[in-house]
């Protein structure tokens, strides 16, 4: 049975590499629309941590394959906050680290974690009425059809503070130039990989916020995003 166009959920597309504030505004704008939020590096995350764990190197692709049927994944908000559950298990802290987001850049790119993340992704969006889902490729893979996309971009140095600004106050102490080169390197692996590369989709809005604090940024792109879905509502009642 075909959904019609109005009772669709309304797909917002957050990209953008690490860094570039896609997190503070999937989640402001979740918050201000009533959406759910879908934080789609977590998953990545999560198989990775699994692989690790059960001591499967990430550069081999057949045994990653294989693993995909015992891994469950399931976002849940606990006080606010989104946690990650793997096989029913509160992941969130265990994900989070330095060495986490190398392993789930490196992952991500193997095709059958691609597919089944995909589907993961979109089963979670469209149970609901309206979603903002952040990633690499949500507005050129798993959503092409949303009519909200943002794509984020900032310089490495001012991604690098703000990573490093982020850990410490988590009470985690970092150095500027290691995050800077890991920001980078990321970059290029997300950016270089054969699968659903970070890219920007062509009909997304590109948002540079190097100079540009993270509260402009958040009410910069929530007036913009008000005005996609009333265009969207507009357009679907006349
Ligand atoms: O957003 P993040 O830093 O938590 O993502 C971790 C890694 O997961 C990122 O370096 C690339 C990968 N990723 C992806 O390939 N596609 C997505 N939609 C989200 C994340």
């Amino acid at each position: 049975m075909e959904i019609a166009p109005e009772h669709q959920p309304f797909i917002i597309a957050i990209d953008g590499p690490a860094g570039s504030g896609k997190t503070t505004t999937a989640k402001a704008l979740a918050k201000e629309l009533g959406f759910i939020y879908v934080d789609t590096g977590a998953m990545y995350r999560a198989v990775a941590l699994f692989a690790q764990r059960r001591k499967v190197l990430f550069t081999d692709h057949d045994a990653i394959c294989a693993l995909l049927p015992d891994v469950d994944i399931r976002l849940e908000r606990k006080d606010g906050e989104q946690h990650t559950l793997l096989n029913g298990k509160d992941v969130e802290t265990h994900i989070r680290t330095q060495e986490m987001s190398r392993a789930a850049s490196d992952i991500s790119a193997i095709p059958c974690v691609r597919e089944a993340m995909v589907d993961l992704q979109r089963r979670a969006a469209r149970e609901a009425h309206g979603a903002v889902l952040e990633g690499r490729d949500i507005g050129t893979v798993v959503f092409p059809d949303s009519p909200c996309k943002i794509f984020l971009v900032a310089d490495a140095p001012t991604r690098a503070r703000r990573r490093k600004l982020q850990l410490e106050e988590k009470g985690i102490s970092a150095d500027y130039d290691t995050i800077l080169r890991e920001i980078e390197e990321r970059d290029r692996n997300d950016a270089g990989r054969e699968h659903s590369p970070l890219r920007k989709a062509t009909d997304a809005i590109e948002v540079e916020t190097t100079n540009t604090s993270i509260d402009e940024q958040v009410s910069m792109i929530l007036s913009l995003v008000q005005r996609r879905i009333d265009q969207f509502r507009k357009g679907h009642t006349e």
